[in-house]
């Protein structure tokens, strides 16, 4: 049946734009595909200051050297993510203080942030688990009330809303745009700078530690290293594939919207009586960009079979974040034990999800799922 677990769709218009690119080379000139991506995005987002990045990792590498400069201290991160979100602070001498989740949002538990708080507290980065941004507003507060920064992770949800849109109240905000996310550049990310103190600091950051950004506006008449930087723009060739998914993009989250409440409704029907849990949090009020739909097993036992068993039938269902605070280099800052993220880390199913899975795939799916189900030990 050939299922793949993610696709990217990157529209059609990629071969044409690369083929203006090595026209526009050829003649020594340029193109300005960023510039369009750029634009687009903004409108998108509706956000003033969006920069393109090689990387949502880079985009949180060019947020910590920028910080770097000033502070030094504590920065929290919830330990059910990705290893970047944690480690461009590390890396920059930050000390890294986990957080906890909760269970009905996967994401960073704001509630919990009180008791983590050192006099060295820098900065609290929150990853939008799946998409889901309900905690931005408590933490927004809780930022303002502690003087510290609020930092997005925001690589699954670049078209997440509750109450409050993504990436628009965070100091700084990162997307990915990784060939597994909603929107792809292959590899690439943006960096969302609502902070405007920190603007000219952000943008030396991107530009290798030069303020050249300023020569090119005309406002200096050469440029020079003026801070910690590094290459982190986005390439013209990745702007060109990145413009090219976004004029697709509207097609694509249609699609994924319809498989991702598919499962939704099925699964609500097929784990009734069970201990199975679905995306627990009610959709009432969120806008979510489908970019996840995962399960909760009622044991890491059970989790594990699943996914062996599935897999064996060539449903290609995947587990997701180990704990940063287990990991072999993440665990020497931390002997906390999070049970949220230890339960939902050993308890989570993703199910495949894209906009090319067609219905009698997506039956087959939930088909061998039901069935697997049907084996009491499995429920
Ligand atoms: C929450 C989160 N942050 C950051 C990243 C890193 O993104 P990139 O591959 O664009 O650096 C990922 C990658 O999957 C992620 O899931």
């Amino acid at each position: 049946m050939n299922i793949v677990f993610s696709k990217p769709a990157y529209g059609f218009h990629v071969e044409e734009f690369i083929n203006q690119i090595s026209k526009a080379m050829s003649k020594n000139s340029t193109t300005d595909f960023a510039e369009k991506a750029k634009d687009m995005l903004r409108q998108k987002t509706q956000v003033n200051n969006l920069f393109l990045t090689t990387s949502c990792s880079t985009a949180l590498n060019a947020i910590a050297l920028t910080l770097s400069q000033k502070f030094s201290g504590s920065v929290i991160v919830p330990s059910f993510t990705f290893t970047s979100t944690a480690a461009a602070f590390e890396s920059v001498g930050f000390n890294i203080v986990y957080a906890d989740v909760t269970e009905d949002t996967l994401c960073l538990d704001v509630n919990s942030l009180e008791q983590l708080r050192t006099e060295d507290l820098i900065a609290v980065v929150t990853t939008n688990y799946g998409g889901y941004v309900r905690n931005h507003e408590q933490l927004r507060e809780w930022c303002d009330q502690n003087g510290v920064f609020m930092i997005e992770d925001a690589a699954h949800s670049i078209d997440s809303a509750f109450k409050l849109k993504t990436a628009s109240v965070a100091d700084f905000a990162t997307f990915s745009f990784h060939s597994t996310k909603n929107l792809s550049s292959v590899e690439g990310g943006a960096l969302v700078v609502n902070n405007i103190d920190y603007l000219d600091q952000i943008l030396f950051s991107l530009n290798k530690g030069t303020n050249r950004h300023n020569f090119l506006a005309g406002k200096i008449d050469k440029y020079e290293w003026v801070g910690r930087g590094s290459n982190f723009m986005m390439t013209e060739f990745h702007s060109a594939i990145l413009l090219s998914s976004l004029l697709e993009y509207p097609n694509v989250i249609e699609k994924r919207k319809l498989v991702w409440n598919n499962y939704a409704q099925k699964m609500t029907q097929l784990l009734e009586n069970t201990d199975w849990k679905i995306n627990p949090l009610s959709l009432k009020g969120e806008t979510l960009g489908y970019h996840i739909f995962f399960a909760l097993a009622p044991t890491a036992k059970i989790k594990k079979e699943m996914i062996h068993s599935m897999n064996l039938l060539d449903i290609p269902v995947q587990s997701h974040y180990p704990p940063l605070h287990l990991s072999l280099y993440g665990s020497r800052f931390s002997n906390l034990t999070l049970p949220v993220t230890e339960s939902i880390s050993d308890r989570i199913i993703r199910f495949p999800l894209h906009g090319d899975i067609n219905q009698s795939q997506q039956e087959y799916i939930l088909r061998t799922f039901e069935n697997l189900l049907g084996n009491p030990a499995n429920r």
